[in-house]
């Protein structure tokens, strides 16, 4: 593979595990061979991984940090979606050189995080309450997750498909039919439901993000009962 002067890429940005928003799994192959790029021409990769704690299964699922032999990639994670978003906590690994630059530009722009969140943070990561938590965590999102895998093949079974994901908090639907994503988008808000329509993402058309993380296992099934009937309305003509 040649990468031309002008082409040169400075940085590349994946979130390999569960990714926001398709919920899919960066396989092994890839894994390896996006390292071996990144050391061969010297460009960093920027590992965003707040979802790998949340594996349904409860396996460990492995990051593309731990298979960097050349300090290339530049690894963060969050509590935002595994704690709380609120407490603005996140970490980076990475060569001492890049961390000490980070944190002098982090330091000018915001003179540095507040110590309380990060004096909460300590506290609960150090505790035997956030192992608990974890396994509630997963146990919650992985019925959630059921629910709505459930709630799209009773409903719109041959409307949508979908990857069955096996950790976070969002599943990513692509609508078979050719209807107008705004269209559609307004006909749910009516009725109640909002989700991210693909276009957010940059996508081609027709794919709709469904977040069931913080869902009320209860409300799911209506949810996606009202989205139905947002989607019918069309074949209905309104
Ligand atoms: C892949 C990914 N990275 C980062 C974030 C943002 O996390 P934080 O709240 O820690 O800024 C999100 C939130 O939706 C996300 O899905």
């Amino acid at each position: 593979m040649q990468l031309h002067k002008q082409h040169r890429i400075k940085m590349v940005f994946l979130n390999p595990n569960f990714q926001n928003p398709n919920g899919s799994l960066l396989d092994l192959e890839r894994r390896r061979r996006v390292l071996e790029i990144s050391s061969y021409y010297g460009i960093p990769i920027i590992e965003d991984d707040p979802y790998s704690l949340t594996a349904f299964d409860k396996t460990h699922v492995s990051t593309l940090k731990s298979m960097d032999q050349n300090g290339t990639v530049l690894y963060v994670s969050s509590l935002s979606k595994i704690v709380a978003s609120g407490l603005r906590i996140g970490w980076i690994f990475g060569p001492q050189t890049v961390i000490e630059r980070l944190a002098d530009a982090k330091q000018q722009i915001d003179f540095g995080h507040s110590i309380i969140p990060e004096w909460i943070a300590t506290q609960f990561l150090s505790s035997e309450d956030f192992s608990i938590h974890m396994h509630k965590l997963r146990d919650s999102l992985a019925l959630n997750r059921d629910k709505i895998v459930f709630s799209l093949y009773d409903q719109l079974d041959d409307q949508v498909e979908f990857l069955i994901p096996e950790g976070g908090i969002h599943i990513w639907c692509k609508v078979k039919e050719d209807v107008s994503e705004q269209q559609l988008f307004k006909e749910a808000i009516k009725r109640g439901v909002v989700y991210v329509p693909g276009s957010v993402f940059g996508t081609q058309k027709g794919y709709a993000r469904f977040t069931f993380g913080r869902a009320k296992e209860e409300h799911i099934h209506e949810a996606i009962s009202r989205f139905a009937d947002a989607l019918r309305s069309f074949k209905k003509g309104k």
